[in-house]
């Protein structure tokens, strides 16, 4: 597996692109199951993540072609060859289970995988199920797949959401577009990739209000039609690259970026001390100079503080003046990435869903061990500003959420090598 070296020390200067977002992508892809005419992305992000989606597409009948250079996925789904999201596919990502609202609604029925657990959580998938019941699905677990049935198809009902469930939001929101009647979702997710995802449903002739709130009303039609929609940008990999010169020094420019993606995390940046100004082509990020200031931060549902972000803006608090508490309340499982950022001298206690970070002025080069997506980054960012070299190991999940991650650093004058793994 492939490594990445940071040697730490070097100020940043220049601009970053910002790619599409890989969450949105990964629900606007299974749309194309609703509809027989073509539906096509652009900005779409060069990542792992989308290759995976991309296979299970095709293993269920839908075309799908990546072309310029994959920023664009053209994808049609005429005829349907197979209803079954495969256990060999949806364990290696669980947004995967975002085809089977898109199934039900088309077909009447889906078998799916259910995804187990990952190394951040158990991530059940009851409200999903909830859900979809109340749509009228009877859905049954044998052999570890979800085998669900609409009889008669499915029908539009009231569906509160035990929580406000981005996935579940948006299977529920996809399967109610064709459902006889109408669908009012409470507590739904107001998460960015939402909006974007009922955007473009629209453009395919759906019937939806209240997108971006926690009440979304959706008019089932009988069929919907083809769209051309570009994904919105990712506010995640935004953050990532916002606190990139905050660490190692300097100022960037994050081009695409807009505060309204990432205002709960731009305001605890400002609490901290730090500038971030709105440009006509993104964000700008200038370092204090002095070490910022700790804050506390608690992750929440959209608008408030991305559990995304969390392992990120860890990795700025080891440095920062004062103690900084950060409460997981998203995934009970989230601080794999503390243990490593102590390797490199950091001072963290993690108790429960809370880890306390007192700040110290510099930490140390090591080699580190990469557990999932948002952990990979995190300990990027802590080489950049750490003192020697940082090897980041076993690099295989930051390929499924961040395009080209070497490239877009360098690019602004880090120092940063992939090595390829034997
Ligand atoms: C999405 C994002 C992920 C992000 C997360 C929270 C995608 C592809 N992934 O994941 O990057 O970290 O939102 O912002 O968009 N839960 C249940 N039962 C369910 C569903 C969820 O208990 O049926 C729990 C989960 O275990 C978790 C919490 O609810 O603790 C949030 O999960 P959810 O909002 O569904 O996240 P995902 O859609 O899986």
């Amino acid at each position: 597996m492939d490594s990445i070296v940071v040697t730490g020390g070097a100020p940043l200067q220049g601009q970053i692109p910002i790619a599409g977002a890989k969450n949105a992508c990964l629900t606007l892809m299974p749309a194309t199951l609703l509809s027989e005419e073509p539906l096509t992305l652009t900005n779409a992000p060069r990542l792992s993540d989308i290759k995976t989606m991309t296979l299970l597409l095709q293993s269920l009948g839908a075309e799908v072609s990546a072309l310029a250079d994959g920023k664009v996925l053209a994808m049609s789904s005429h005829g349907l060859s197979s209803t079954t999201a495969d256990y060999d596919i949806v364990r290696k990502m669980r947004a995967s289970n975002l085809v089977l609202g898109p199934l039900l609604a088309r077909e009447g029925h889906a078998i799916v995988s259910l995804p187990g657990g990952c190394a951040i959580g158990a991530r059940p998938m009851d409200i999903h199920i909830t859900a979809l019941e109340a749509l009228g699905a009877e859905i049954e677990l044998k052999d570890g797949y979800l085998h669900a049935v609409a009889r008669g198809g499915l029908k539009g009902a009231r569906v509160p959401l035990r929580f406000a469930s981005v996935g579940a939001t948006e299977n529920t929101l996809m399967a109610a577009t064709l459902a006889k009647g109408t669908t009012i979702i409470e507590n739904a997710a107001r998460e960015p990739e939402i909006v974007d995802l009922v955007i473009c449903l629209r453009r395919m002739g759906a019937q939806i209000e209240g997108e971006g709130t926690s009440t979304i009303t959706i008019q089932g039609v009988d069929r919907l039609g083809g769209a051309t929609h570009q994904v919105v940008t990712d506010r995640i990999e935004l953050g990532t690259y916002m606190l990139a010169p905050v660490i190692a020094g300097g100022e960037v420019e994050c081009l695409g970026g807009r505060m309204e993606l990432v205002g709960a995390f731009a305001a605890k940046l400002d609490a901290a001390g730090i500038d971030v100004a709105e440009t006509e082509r993104g964000l700008k990020v200038r370092s204090r100079g002095d070490r910022p200031r700790a804050v506390g931060v608690v992750t929440e549902p959209f608008p408030g503080f991305p559990t995304d972000l969390q392992a990120q803006m860890m990795a700025m608090l080891c440095t920062a003046d004062g103690v900084s508490v950060l409460e997981e309340k998203i995934f009970e499982n989230r601080f794999m990435h503390a243990p490593e950022l102590m390797r490199m001298g950091a001072r963290i206690d993690v108790a429960g869903g809370t880890a306390t970070v007192t700040g110290v002025s510099q930490l140390k080069g090591a080699p580190v061990m990469a557990t999932d997506l948002r952990a990979s980054v995190s300990l990027i960012l802590a080489g950049l500003g750490a003192s020697g070299e940082t090897v980041v190991n076993r690099v295989y999940h930051l390929d499924r959420g961040y395009e080209h991650v070497e490239e877009k650093l360098r690019g602004v004058g880090a120092r940063i090598e992939r090595v390829a793994g034997k």
